[in-house]
């Protein structure tokens, strides 16, 4: 069973995370990290930090792969993931653009770009620690509910329940992307330890679907029930419709200060 650690807020929970992954980060000097997009992971982004510079931990060796990128944009489109995760996550943090890589969508590359990413991946030792959001109707990187479990990095469609969400980064409904190259599920689970991170009542129903209902395609964030290291941090709302809660840790209840990925000097 995944760890699942419910916290008061987003910005507790973001704050866990951030010090669950440093901890990970801090063990291996060459540490390979997978990266999301959306809102739900920038504070966390913005937390790495300030802990990596409290701790001393130096991110200068990270390599950093995205899980996902749409199909349409130019890498330099401020709506692109590319952009995104350069302004979250690379900028945050101080590294170098260049320990960020991120599936090609040119549409020459598009027959090529899953398998060119996987061997990227493949060639830095696979990722050891993958970051991950989830869409409302239960899709981790753009792996929308249908997606094989075994699934590979490939061109994806997107659900319209997801083009509806992102439509907020457009200026028109119709701007947002039909596809994209996205990690497979499959590719997700090879990573050696997931940390999943959802707040706010729109995951309510995902999350309790993807930690407590069954394990299938129709939402493909269960696929972490198939998973030996999972670690969620949520907020209360989020986790609201978990019935299982008696198992979970309540981050304002529980003596958190014991878990073995604290930080300490
Ligand atoms: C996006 C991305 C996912 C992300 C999810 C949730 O479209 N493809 O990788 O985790 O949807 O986004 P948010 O965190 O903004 O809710």
């Amino acid at each position: 069973m995944a760890e699942v650690v419910i916290a008061e807020s987003r910005e507790v929970a973001s704050a866990l995370a951030a010090e669950a992954i440093l901890h990970q980060i801090r063990s291996k000097p060459k540490f390979t990290l997978g990266v999301a997009t959306g809102d739900t992971p920038v504070a966390m982004y913005r937390d790495l930090a300030s802990l990596a510079e409290e701790f001393g931990i130096d991110l200068q060796n990270l390599n950093a792969f995205a899980l996902d990128e749409y199909v349409g944009l130019e890498p330099t489109d401020p709506r692109s993931f590319s952009s995104a995760l350069q302004e979250n996550f690379v900028k945050v943090l101080g590294l170098d653009p260049a320990q960020l890589h991120v599936p090609q969508v040119a549409a020459c590359n598009l027959s090529t770009s899953g398998r060119d990413f996987e061997r990227s991946i493949a060639a830095a030792g696979g990722i050891d620690l993958q970051i991950l959001g989830i869409g409302s109707n239960g899709h981790i990187g753009f792996n929308e509910p249908g997606s094989s479990l075994a699934s590979r990095t490939r061109v994806t469609m997107l659900a319209d329940t997801t083009r509806r969400d992102n439509a907020v980064f457009f200026a028109e409904s119709e701007d947002v992307p039909q596809h994209s190259v996205s990690q497979g599920i499959g590719t997700i689970l090879e990573a050696r330890h997931l940390v999943l991170l959802a707040f706010g009542v729109k995951k309510e129903s995902a999350i309790a679907a993807a930690i407590e209902g069954p394990v299938t395609s129709a939402c493909p964030g269960s696929a972490i029930q198939l998973h030996p290291w999972v670690t969620v941090f949520l907020d209360r709302e989020s986790a609201n419709s978990l019935q299982e809660k008696d198992y979970y840790l309540g981050a304002w209840e529980n003596k958190m200060e014991s878990l073995s990925w604290r930080l300490s000097p």
